[in-house]
């Protein structure tokens, strides 16, 4: 069967794409292998089932299981637009300062805080504006060349001005990167080429700015914004980054300030966590029940990841003992699931502190200085002046190694040592101790 594309790729003397691969020869598996297996603890479900539609023939529990997994996805950013909540207002503000005000963007926040969700669902909004769109995640070794290269290699030649749609190079679909020089990509190049953009405009998105450690790759990227805003070219920067401020994120911010927006990405609001749940409830076919909600967003403390993963864990709960509707005792166990997950990420330096610190200090003290970090970054301040009393609770934190000394500003403070601790003592706070039950 020849697809119509693949036609017009003949057609035109394009290099045809892959095509789909329509049918899989699959060995099935031998039953000798099965019965090999039997004692061992099964998968409950099939690989395939995350990629099809539920099938009439699963039993009532698998098409519930395959619908839960859809519903809430701790690990994963958001990509279906069905399954954003809230976020609102920061969207207006990125849509506003893309295209009312030409501004290039850059939005921090702390870790899982829905940095990448907002940038997809904003992307596939942008789409829908006709902008081209080209997202792109930073590494630690991300390089100017290389990244902007790439970004040039996805916007078609068609789109230059000195490029008629109908020339060779265009029909063939060549794209913008085949303009560059082979030496070393500048700054100064690059701006020359995207100057004769036409007809479109192209969204450069650069995630987990942070992770990039050349500062050259940085200077650069402050470069490029610097000329683009000042020639008024077809192309604009949104940056994002775990970062507690603007500078924290991007080098040379002086030199830019009047050309960005800086969007500092807040913890959810009560509404917005509840409508990640009704979202999530919407397509798993379960419901909380309220005391079971509140628990949730009492123990997310604003974050939309922790949302996702106690709605999870408190899902499969209610389904383990086939309930459709979530209660509180499924929360608390959830809770304790999912301080399991983070006590295997700990480092047996911070499992052994953990357990120190339990040992020393009651468990409300403990969950409120691991709030407190929680909501800062990880850093709690210490008091303004020093004849005040210091926090006892920071104070044996510190000595247990749980907090390092800091300087925030001008002003000295404690930091959790590692993140992830801060959330195992909060959530151990929630239910009152160790998970290991
Ligand atoms: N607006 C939202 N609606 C529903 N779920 C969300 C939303 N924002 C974030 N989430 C969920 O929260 C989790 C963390 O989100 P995301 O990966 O976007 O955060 P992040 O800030 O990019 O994290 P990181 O700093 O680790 O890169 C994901 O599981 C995602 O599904
Ligand atoms: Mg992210």
């Amino acid at each position: 069967m020849m697809v119509w594309s693949r036609f017009t790729d003949l057609l035109l003397g394009r290099k045809p794409r892959p095509q789909p691969i329509v049918a899989l020869d699959v060995p099935q598996r031998p039953s000798r292998m099965r019965a090999a297996t039997s004692r061992l603890p099964r998968f409950k479900g099939e690989a395939s089932d995350l990629e099809r539609p539920l099938r009439g023939r699963d039993g009532p529990v698998d098409q519930q299981r395959t619908r839960l997994q859809r519903a809430f996805t701790p690990s994963q950013p958001v990509s279906d637009v069905r399954m954003f909540a809230g976020r609102r207002e920061i969207l207006l503000s990125l849509i506003r300062a893309i295209e009312d005000q030409q501004l290039h963007a850059v939005v921090f926040g702390d870790r899982g805080i829905g940095k990448t969700s907002l940038l997809h669902v904003f992307a596939q909004l942008a789409r829908e504006a006709r902008y081209i769109v080209r997202y792109t995640s930073c590494t630690e070794r991300s390089e100017f060349d290389a990244t902007f290269r790439a970004i040039a290699a996805d916007v078609p030649l068609l789109y230059h001005a000195d490029f008629d749609p109908t020339s060779e190079p265009a029909e063939r679909g060549a794209a913008l990167d085949t303009l560059l020089p082979e030496r070393e990509l500048t700054v100064a190049t690059l701006t020359e080429v995207f100057a004769k953009l036409s007809g479109t405009r192209l969204l450069i998105i650069l995630d987990e700015f942070d992770r990039a450690t050349s500062p050259e790759f940085k200077r650069s990227v402050a470069e490029l914004i610097k000329s683009l805003s000042d020639r008024s070219i077809r192309v604009q920067i949104v940056i994002a980054g775990v970062a507690a401020n603007l500078t924290e994120l991007v080098e040379h911010i002086p030199s830019i300030r009047r050309n960005i927006l800086g969007l500092p990405m807040p913890a959810m609001t009560r509404e917005e966590m509840a409508e990640m749940i009704a979202l999530g409830e919407a397509i798993g076919q379960m419901s909380f029940e309220p005391g079971a909600l509140d628990d949730i967003v009492a123990a997310a403390q604003g974050s939309p990841y922790v949302t996702g993963l106690l709605a999870q864990h408190a899902a499969a709960r209610a389904l383990d003992r086939e309930a459709r509707d979530v209660a509180r005792e499924d929360v608390t166990e959830a809770i304790r699931r999912a301080m399991r997950d983070v006590w295997v990420r700990l480092s047996p330096r911070s499992q052994q502190q953990v357990e120190t610190v339990e040992a020393r200090l009651p468990m409300p003290e403990i969950g409120r200085i691991a709030a407190d970090g929680l909501a800062h970054f990880g850093v709690i301040l210490d008091p303004a002046d020093a004849t005040s009393q210091f926090d006892p609770a920071v104070r044996v934190a510190a000595e247990l190694g749980i907090l390092r000394p800091t300087v925030v500003g001008d002003r000295k403070a404690h930091q959790f040592a590692d993140d992830s601790v801060a959330l195992y003592l909060w959530l151990a706070s929630r239910v009152g101790g160790r998970a290991s039950a």
